[in-house]
């Protein structure tokens, strides 16, 4: 059912609870965390800009990380907020607590046009627990609600669901975001009748992540094309021999399951013909992390089965050129997930085919493409393509659900148009 968008609503002089996804990747630089990647903050400017032409009051709400309920100093929004200023050209209020005197303050001080954030709200355990009496406490002198956050709209949490309950009870309306209302277009009614041939390309890790998504897509795509880790499990299935690559053996009959439903529905389901592989070696050093650092020798490209000591990392060239030429016939492309570990330059060149033949056929041959979140989005970026695709969701698991088909808890809980 279509939902409210911020478009329908009248805000002027009323305050609007806005829950956007800024749960951005941060580093810590000279003793300070530093935004590393703006996307999420940048992609809710269009709402805000016409919330605060319309001149309502905005309460921006968000989660950084996974504080678990404690003040995480390092997963603080602070510097969400003096980026958003720079971004917007306006200043944002920094509220340092979600809840409580100082927020209800700053929340009763806004006028027309004035933005303020609150700070973290996982910072409240009650915040994932979706506790109703802390939803009331963030929906305290609120009229509208306003959901931007596609990214967390697969949680039922206070802020991305109990709020909007709340305002609804009362009366009050809770509507789409603009970023909201693209991410829906783009990644659900675009894909209901999408322009033919079809192509979706899945890869990624691991073959359970995805089924559900292969499940619903091979109802839907002319020609999936499987890449990642995720195709090893493939292979396994088939009775080749896989040495130490990342498999899921409990899975080997979903994916011939998986294949089988792709013969009876006609649809041209294709795995890698040759993948890279290398044999990892423990440097014995750390990383920031305190992981493990591996290296990797004797990387070279096999087809069929894989040596017992090795392990596959992306899929090979002629595959990537295979793909690439079926890519360049499609009109729609949906593409999630990687085609292997392309943040080591080694093993890059399989999903940069990939990513180039995408942009290309976008560019070059009108297609339609859709880029579903996280990993992907971030290989397109790092190629330098992100601006040659029509569309790239700011979401991770997000995405990942509502292509399965979930009802998103955050899309549920808005008002019906
Ligand atoms: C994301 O980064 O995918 C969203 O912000 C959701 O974050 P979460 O997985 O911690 O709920």
């Amino acid at each position: 059912m279509a939902k409210l968008t911020v478009r329908d609503l009248d805000v002027r002089g009323k305050r609007v609870f806005m829950r956007v996804d800024y749960n951005v990747p941060m580093e810590e630089k000279d003793g300070q965390m530093a935004i590393t990647d703006t996307t999420r903050i940048v992609e809710t400017l269009p709402t805000l800009k016409l919330l605060i032409e319309k001149g309502a009051r905005i309460i921006l709400a968000a989660h950084l990380g996974r504080p678990k309920g404690k003040r995480e100093a390092t997963m603080s929004l602070r510097p969400v907020g003096f980026k958003l200023h720079e971004l917007l050209g306006v200043p944002v209020e920094f509220a340092d607590d979600c809840i409580g005197a100082h927020a209800e303050k700053i929340k009763s001080s806004l006028k027309d046009g004035q933005v303020a954030l609150l700070e973290n709200v996982r910072y409240y355990n009650e915040e994932e627990a979706n506790d109703p009496a802390f939803a009331e406490k963030l929906a305290q002198n609120v009229d509208l609600y306003v959901n931007d956050a596609f990214g967390a709209a697969h949680r039922a949490h206070a802020s991305t669901e109990g709020v909007a309950r709340v305002i609804a009870k009362r009366g009050g309306k809770c509507a789409a975001g603009l970023l909201m209302e693209r991410e829906l277009k783009f990644l659900g009614d675009e894909l209901e009748n999408p322009a033919r041939p079809f192509v979706v390309i899945l890869g990624g890790a691991k073959v359970s992540d995805k089924i559900k998504v292969i499940d619903r897509l091979l109802e839907k795509a002319n020609t999936i094309l499987i890449g990642g880790a995720m195709a090893y499990t493939f292979k396994l299935a088939h009775g080749e021999k896989v040495g130490k690559s990342l498999v899921e053996p409990d899975h080997k009959q979903t994916a011939l399951n998986a294949e089988a439903k792709a013969k009876k529905l006609g649809v041209n389901f294709q795995l890698p013909t040759d993948v890279i592989v290398a044999t990892a070696v423990n440097t014995g050093k750390l990383n920031k992390k305190g992981k493990p650092v591996m290296d990797f020798t004797n990387i070279h490209t096999v087809k069929g089965s894989i040596p017992d000591d090795a392990e596959g990392f992306s899929i090979g060239e002629e595959t990537a050129r295979h793909y690439a030429n079926i890519i360049a016939g499609a009109k729609t492309i949906l593409w999630n997930g990687p085609m292997g570990m392309f943040e080591d330059a080694r093993f890059a060149a399989g999903t940069n085919t990939v990513a180039q033949a995408v942009a290309e056929a976008t560019q070059k041959h009108g297609a339609k493409s859709i880029i579903g979140g996280g990993d992907s989005v971030k290989a397109l970026n790092k190629a330098k393509l992100g601006d040659k695709v029509t569309f790239m969701s700011t979401g991770g698991g997000a995405s990942l659900e509502f292509l399965e088909g979930a009802v998103l808890p955050g899309v549920a809980a808005l008002s019906d148009k």
